[in-house]
């Protein structure tokens, strides 16, 4: 994407509410781009100027089919597909998740599909997760060590099966959309996903992952209050910082196409086990309470997602790199930005 205030595309964020749609829009707007923010709530702010509003359900697809025109006959130029039931919540409402996470990927690609034009498919980009894999046991996580991106896709989430799902009917739309036309298949978007770790913020707490022990522990100690973690310390799984997550979808969705060799990447930063985040929290909290109270289906989750990714696809097509550590992302990011909030608060 360009740098270019003459631009005027139109670009669907859908979760714009969210922490990370909250990051994006700025960056949207920065390139010129006029931008419909939908989300299932009213914003709580104003947004800035160049951004419309949608307050809908990506359930819904007649919602979903009015964002096409909030901006009139615009052509849409990219969709940005945030809106998703993590993986603890989903377990509680399978139905939903599905629902959420499959169907409303579906009418997000109809819209895009409908919205473009042969010539220009829309850019769709879709944040996945490592929720996509699901490994046996214990002994098998240790010997995988960290998977490709095609190794072990059997997620046993319905997260983890509805981002699958959701990456496959992209691959569909971007490649076989309406097949048996006499013109032949449309490529009808220029589908991109990215498979994201746990991610630590230090401006929310996420609801409903299950990598939230990551997040939960940090803010937990920041505020001085003892936390209870849902996982054994020994259990690893990889995170990454959410600048960091930004900086990974401003990377592919601004990649080169020839330059991309799939169209579903990971991407690392850190992998930590519980402990060793512990470890960091008491090392800029001294005092922390932290205690392990695992529990067994989380746990299980947790179990079955690799302790690490390998991300060479995204290093070496989109130049992906991390500018985050664990220790950086505590002592750069994390800590300073939650005192400063802190002390903001405290004036
Ligand atoms: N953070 C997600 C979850 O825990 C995984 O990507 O559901």
């Amino acid at each position: 994407m360009e740098s270019s205030k003459a631009a005027s595309g139109v670009v669907v964020v859908t979760g714009a509410g969210g922490e990370m749609g909250h990051a994006l829009v700025p960056w949207l707007l920065r390139c010129g781009k006029r931008v419909i923010a939908a989300d299932l709530r009213e914003p709580t702010s104003p947004w800035p100027e160049g951004v419309v509003a949608a307050t809908g359900d990506v359930r819904d697809r007649e919602f979903v089919g009015s964002l096409g025109t909030r901006f009139g006959e615009a052509p849409i130029e990219a969709v940005y597909h945030l809106a998703a039931v993590l993986s603890s919540a989903g377990e509680r409402n399978p139905e939903l998740a599905h629902e959420v996470n499959v169907m409303g990927s579906m009418h997000l690609l109809a819209l895009a599909a409908e919205r473009g034009t042969r010539e220009r498919p829309p850019l769709f980009l879709l944040p996945s997760s490592i929720a996509v894999y699901g490994i046996a046991d214990l002994e098998a996580k240790r010997l995988a060590g960290a998977v490709h991106e095609d190794e072990h896709c059997t997620s046993r989430t319905i997260y983890g099966l509805g981002k699958l799902a959701a990456e496959e009917l992209g691959r569909y739309y971007a490649s076989f959309y309406r097949q048996l036309d006499p013109q032949g298949p449309r490529h009808a978007v220029d589908f991109r996903s990215i498979r994201f770790p746990g991610i630590l913020s230090a401006d929310t707490v996420p609801s409903g992952g299950t990598s939230d022990y990551g997040p939960e522990m940090l803010h937990a100690a920041a505020k001085g209050e003892a936390y209870r973690c849902f996982v054994r310390p020994d259990s690893r799984i990889p995170f990454m910082t959410m600048p960091d997550a930004i900086r990974a979808i401003e990377g592919l969705a601004t990649a080169h196409p020839a330059r991309l060799s799939r169209r579903v990447y990971n991407v690392g930063a850190f992998a930590p086990s519980a402990a060793e985040i512990a470890a960091v929290v008491n090392r800029h909290f001294p005092g922390a309470e932290i205690a392990y109270e695992p529990h067994p289906a989380r746990q299980a989750i947790v179990d079955s997602w690799p302790e690490d990714v390998v991300d060479h696809a995204a290093r070496r097509d989109w130049g992906w790199s991390p500018c985050h550590d664990l220790d950086l992302a505590f002592s750069e990011y994390l800590v300073p930005r939650i005192l400063a909030r802190h002390t903001a608060a405290t004036r």
